[in-house]
């Protein structure tokens, strides 16, 4: 059937710039890590990419070795693409990212400049795509010169494969380096995509201050630390959730006695506020205006929709982030 996005579809949505750039961001994001594979089912994944789009949500999140099996995920994206959002493809930014391990040999991991370019060439072609709007590196390589890496990421920009590039998973002192030989280069890092949940805040120590300061933007990803920072395992594993459906990432052994404890705490300061605890998690994150978009999962779209919740109050009183604090300490 013909798919026709919702007409009201930026009527709420919040928009926010990315870094000192010209782009905006809608404040939520949609990742395609888990649920987009071709071990999923297929009617799923594309009512997920529809009902993000239908409430706003512009920015789809890939990588080369999303799945499983790796690139599939892309594959399927670029079949939605096709199917539904084709005549859309100018209200969307779409990213995909490499640096994981994606094909055997010396040339499918890590940061070459023979990699990321390889790389990108073959996304585009599992997307059915010209250019993404962000590529990534994936993560930081220590074995390759940086000035390669970012090399790369330049070249990519001025053969048309890419419109802006982005750094994930890099610690402050390497981010600041790989921002400072991009703009010398002439193509400026347009967004970083760190780990950054309540459960991993290990962004607080310098590197939202560094992208404040170069005007970089942040789009942190697992935001609801896979699932954890929901009710969803307060009382048990349900058979539908990451931890018995995939149990790669996140696994039985990360719901551990203490942490459930922590979760119950929170989940009594989520319900004072009004909210649940999975929109009490992303607000938290979006509550900061360093942070230009929150990057979510999901495995449903009625997932999408409640988290979307999470828009109508990133306000916190003084007391409840230190009650938050005391929680997570
Ligand atoms: N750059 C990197 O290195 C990197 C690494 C990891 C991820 N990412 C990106 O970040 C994206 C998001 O990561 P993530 O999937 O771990 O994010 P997340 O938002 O922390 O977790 C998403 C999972 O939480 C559950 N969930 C989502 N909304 C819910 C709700 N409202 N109520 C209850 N449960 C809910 C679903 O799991 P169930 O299956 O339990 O329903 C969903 O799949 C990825 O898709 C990817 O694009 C990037």
């Amino acid at each position: 059937m013909t798919y026709t996005p919702s007409p009201e579809r930026y009527n709420t949505m919040e928009y926010r710039r990315c870094g000192n750039s010209g782009v905006k961001l809608s404040a939520m994001s949609l990742g395609l890590w888990h649920n987009f594979g071709h071990v999923n089912n297929f009617e799923n994944s594309r009512n997920l990419v529809k009902t993000a789009f239908d409430h706003g949500i512009t920015h789809f999140d890939l990588a080369n070795n999303y799945g499983p099996p790796p690139g599939s995920a892309e594959e399927n994206f670029g079949k939605i693409l096709f199917q539904d959002l084709r005549s859309y493809r100018d209200e969307l930014i779409i990213s995909t990212k490499a640096g994981y391990t994606m094909w055997d040999g010396p040339y499918g991991d890590w940061g070459s400049k023979k990699y990321l370019v390889s790389s990108l060439d073959q996304s585009l072609k599992r997307l059915k795509l010209e250019y993404v709007d962000i590529f990534y590196h994936h993560r930081p390589d220590h074995n390759t010169p940086l000035e390669e890496t970012m090399a790369a990421l330049d070249l990519i920009v001025r053969q048309g494969k890419a419109l802006y590039v982005g750094i994930s998973n890099y610690r402050p002192a390497e981010a600041e380096k790989a921002f400072r030989i991009l703009k010398d280069l002439g193509t400026p890092c347009l967004i970083h995509q760190p780990k950054y949940s309540m459960f991993e805040r290990w962004v607080e120590g310098g590197l939202l201050d560094l992208l404040e300061k170069e005007g970089v933007g942040c789009i942190p990803f697992s935001p609801l630390a896979q699932g954890l920072l929901t009710d969803k395992y307060l009382h048990g594993i349900p058979a539908d959730s990451r931890v018995a459906t995939s149990g790669v990432f996140l696994k039985e052994d990360h719901i551990t006695p203490e942490r459930i404890e922590k979760i119950k705490a929170l989940n009594q300061i989520a319900e004072q506020r009004g909210q649940k605890l999975a929109h009490m998690a992303l607000s938290w994150i979006l509550k900061d205006k360093r942070v230009t978009t929150v990057l979510i999962g999901a495995s449903k779209p009625d997932q999408i929709t409640d988290s979307l919740q999470a828009l109508k109050n990133t306000n916190f009183s003084t007391d409840e982030l230190a009650a938050i604090d005391r929680i997570l300490a």
